[in-house]
C-alpha cells in the first residue's frame, strides 16, 4: 500500500488523474471504477480538463458504478448514476452507454447484482478502481460487519452513514434511503488497481485504521491491506492520525520514476 500525502485537494485530484492517465495510456480501453460522493470531485475534474485541453482521451474507456441508494426515482439529483453523469460523464468524452451503474429501482434486486457481477467480468474486470471512505470506515457501500469476501448486493446503511450524507438531501436524514446496492468487498478486491482519495480531519480515524489498524469487518477498508496495488491519497488532514506518516512521506518522496504508480 502506498501512502502519498499531498497539500491541498487540487494536488490530490491531479495526482488521481494521474494515476488514471498512466492506465489510460497503457490501455487505451481501460475499464475505469467510479465512485461517487465529494471525496473524487477533484480527480474527475483534472479529467475533465486533460480531456478537454485534448491532452487525454477516455473515449474507448468503459466504467462501472460502485453503489446506488435503491429506491431514489430516476434521474433524482442524487442517485449515483445522475450524479456520475453530471460530475464526471459530461467532462469527459466516454460513451455515456459504456458506462454501468446499479439499478436502485430493480425488482429482483439479487438477480440485479449477479447480472452486475457478470457485466464487470464480461469486460475484463476493473483496471483501476477510485474509491472513497466513509468516517465508519466502509469502501463503496460496505458498512461495518460486511463480510470481506462479500459480492454486489444490497445493504442497510448505518444511522453515522446516513447522517453524514444528509447534506446532499438538504440537511434531512429523513431523505437518506436506508436500503443500498454495493459491490462487495470480494468484487472491489478484484479490481486491478485500487486509488482510495480521503480528504479532511473527519476521515483522520477511518484512514489510520484504513492503513495502520488490524484487518476488521468493524473496519471494512482494512480488507485494502490484502491487495497488492493500493494507492492512498491524503489531504493533511486525513493524515494526521497515522503514525508511520514520516515514513510514508520520505519513501513517497525518494521514489524511483520508473516505478510509476
Ligand atoms: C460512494 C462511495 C462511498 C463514499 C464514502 C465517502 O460511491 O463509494 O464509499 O466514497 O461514503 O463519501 P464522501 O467522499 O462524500 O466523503
Amino acid at each position: 500500500m502506498e501512502v502519498v500525502i499531498v497539500g491541498d485537494e487540487a494536488q490530490a485530484g491531479n495526482l488521481g488523474a494521474d494515476i488514471i492517465e498512466q492506465h489510460v495510456r497503457a490501455k487505451p480501453d481501460a475499464v475505469l471504477g467510479l465512485a461517487t460522493g465529494s471525496s473524487p470531485l477533484s480527480i474527475y475534474r483534472a479529467l475533465a480538463d486533460r480531456v478537454q485541453a485534448g491532452t487525454l482521451s477516455l473515449a474507448r474507456c468503459k466504467a462501472f458504478l460502485l453503489d446506488e441508494y435503491v429506491g431514489l426515482e430516476p434521474g433524482h439529483p442524487e442517485a449515483y448514476r445522475t450524479v456520475i453523469d453530471r460530475e464526471f460523464v459530461e467532462g469527459v468524452d466516454i460513451d455515456p452507454t459504456n458506462v454501468q451503474g446499479l439499478d436502485g429501482l430493480a425488482e429482483d434486486i439479487p438477480a440485479m447484482c449477479q447480472a452486475y457481477e457478470e457485466a464487470i467480468a464480461a469486460a475484463g474486470g476493473v483496471d483501476v478502481q477510485l474509491l472513497g471512505i466513509g468516517t465508519d470506515g466502509h469502501i463503496a457501500f460496505n458498512e461495518p460487519g460486511s463480510s470481506l469476501a462479500s459480492r454486489t448486493r444490497s445493504k442497510s446503511l448505518t444511522g453515522q452513514t446516513r447522517r453524514d450524507n444528509a447534506r446532499f438531501f438538504d440537511g434531512d436524514v429523513d431523505q437518506v434511503p436506508t436500503l443500498c446496492v454495493t459491490q462487495g468487498i470480494g468484487t472491489i478486491l478484484d479490481a486491478g488497481h485500487l486509488v482510495l482519495i480521503a480528504l479532511g480531519e473527519g476521515k483522520a480515524e477511518a484512514v489510520r485504521e484504513l492503513v495502520e489498524g488490524p484487518i476488521s469487518a468493524l473496519w471494512p477498508a482494512t480488507a485494502l491491506q490484502l491487495h497488492r496495488h493500493v494507492t492512498v491519497i491524503l489531504d493533511d488532514g486525513a493524515a494526521s492520525r497515522l503514525r508511520l506518516r514520516d515514513y510514508y512521506e520520505e519513501s513517497y518522496a525518494a521514489k524511483p520514476a520508473w516505478q510509476g504508480y
